[in-house]
């Protein structure tokens, strides 16, 4: 039995328990909130699976001016170049703020912050906690902290399925717990949703994550932004008994960093003279080693001669997922593969968090900022994820609940089932695409999302990648087309609605393939 306490003004709903939920429950104490979350509080999170850490200009030689030169070339001429700057600058008083909440970053003997470097940054700028077990530390603090808040309610095994709305306004929230439906009324609902990894076999998200703010707020009217940009992370651990859907656990670049090198099963490096080596971009060095898989090769990261036996001191987290899976790093190489990692488009905000939608605000990596254009500069998701979760949490603090309306009754959609899309987006949606992957996407999407189902929800979010990328002709970032290899002269950030994208769909697919084809 979930007891839902009954605020009668409607309290705010934050939904998603990673590192922009907890903040933004955080930051709006003491204000009631409600904390929604699928799995236990702080688990199944990207944030806690994190590796690197948080960027922020902190060091002598840097400034916010610095972090943004570096995060617009990685954004490949897509950042909204204002809203990064913004982002940005904060980066020293997020910091503050979390140690506020018990955060203990990583401290050199004079008591200064470490500052460590990243591929693409050029300054040292990631602080991390615990060295490279940093998102599980942070969450691990900030979950305590919200335990002792008495402001915050939690409610855990509960997912979201639907925003209720009424004309346009926001009622409350449709949910499901075990399969019983619950209706929470609220006019302020707070998205912290995460990425949608899960579309994809391979993944370093939890595999459940589709994708599902994305979805919420498309079918209640939200502008979705800049969809066809998902980041592919080089090196995801290749384990013997991984199978497609199932997380791969991440090699962090940091590795790279240290000198480790990329080789193939005949321990030759592969990668050719147009590839800036092991630190190349993350799409660059993605694409080089599906290559290699894609000729029947394995791939490997070899850290013996870089690391040895350091490794396991340098990289205790990544050690002990490679351990797990049989591999000791430091005599062995690492085997790793392409991996979806990020989704730098997703609902569009402003520089407060807010949705289009009055009373939707939306943060972390299910928000589409502006800050990381076509691809996303290491360490600042989380970065990103705690200014948002801040400058939501002040911008709600400023509004009020208004008169609660009991929603309206709707039925519970049946939970979501990637089996199906999963295939279709992979081969489709991949590292590489052209017209007729794109089009064949959409044409087997388009039906689930017509037809309902439990493939429905998983397919709606797919279907927006594949139509943004259709419309997409050029080659940018992580969006990498065959037929259209070359990058525009000129080019935009797209928005649009649920309207649109079912509009262009249906224009783009006149000819359905068969859902057996
Ligand atoms: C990594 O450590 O390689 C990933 C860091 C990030 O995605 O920001």
């Amino acid at each position: 039995m979930i007891d839902v306490p009954d605020h009668s003004a409607g309290p705010v709903a934050i939904v998603g328990s990673g590192l922009a939920g907890l903040v933004t429950a955080l930051m709006l104490a003491p204000q009631p909130v409600i904390l929604i979350t699928r799995a236990h509080l702080g688990t199944q999170t990207s944030s806690g699976w994190a590796q690197g850490g948080i960027a922020a200009s902190l060091g002598a030689d840097d400034s916010a001016d610095l972090h943004l030169a570096d995060t617009l070339t990685a954004g490949d001429g897509l950042c909204d170049a204002q809203a990064a700057g913004s982002i940005l600058r904060d980066a020293p008083e997020v910091i503050a703020m979390l140690e506020r909440f018990g955060v203990r970053f990583d401290r050199a003997p004079d008591g200064s912050l470490l500052l460590g470097l990243e591929a693409a940054h050029n300054r040292r700028r990631i602080v991390h906690v615990a060295g490279d077990g940093s998102g599980a530390a942070i969450v691990r603090a900030l979950v305590q902290a919200v335990l002792e808040t008495p402001s915050i309610t939690v409610l855990t095994g509960i997912e979201v399925r639907r925003l209720l709305m009424d004309g346009g306004r926001l009622e409350g929230l449709l949910c499901a717990h075990r399969d019983r439906s619950i209706v929470l009324s609220t006019s302020r609902v707070v998205l912290a949703t995460g990425g949608l990894g899960g579309l994809y076999d391979a993944t370093t998200n939890p595999g459940g994550n589709y994708g599902q703010g994305i979805m919420l707020a498309a079918r209640a009217g939200a502008d979705l932004a800049d969809m066809e940009f998902v980041q592919f992370h080089p090196t995801a651990l290749d384990s013997a008994d991984w199978s497609p859907g199932r997380p791969l656990a991440l090699v962090s670049e940091a590795v790279r960093g240290e000198g480790a090198i990329l080789v193939n099963e005949k321990g030759v490096r592969f990668l050719g003279a147009q590839h800036a080596g092991e630190l190349a971009p993350r799409d660059t060095l993605a694409r080089a080693i599906s290559a290699e898989i894609e000729s029947g090769g394995r791939v490997f990261l070899d850290a013996r001669v870089a690391l040895g036996q350091e490794f396991a001191r340098r990289f205790p987290t990544i050690s002990g997922l490679c351990r797990s899976a049989g591999i000791d790093p430091a005599v062995m190489p690492i085997p790793v593969r392409p991996a979806v990692h990020y989704h730098m488009g997703g609902i569009a905000t402003d520089l407060a968090g807010r949705s289009t939608i009055k009373g939707l605000w939306v943060v972390g990596e299910a928000a589409s900022t502006g800050l990381h254009g076509a691809n996303r500069l290491a360490s600042n998701s989380l970065l990103e994820a705690a200014v948002m979760g801040m400058r939501a949490a002040r911008d709600i603090a400023g509004t009020s609940a208004g008169a609660a309306t009991p929603p309206s009754c709707a039925d519970l959609p049946p939970a979501a089932d990637l089996s199906e899309i999963r295939p279709v987006v992979s081969r489709n949606l991949g590292l590489l695409r052209n017209a007729g992957t794109i089009h064949c996407a959409i044409a087997r999407l388009l039906p689930h999302v017509e037809h309902g189902g439990p493939e429905e929800d998983p397919a709606l979010v797919a279907l927006a990648i594949a139509v943004f990328a259709a419309l997409r002709q050029e080659s940018r970032g992580a969006h990498a087309r065959t037929d259209f290899p070359l990058r525009l002269g000129c080019a935009h950030r797209r928005r649009m609605s649920l309207d649109g994208i079912l509009d262009a769909a249906r224009n783009m697919a006149p000819h359905r393939l068969a859902r057996s084809d």
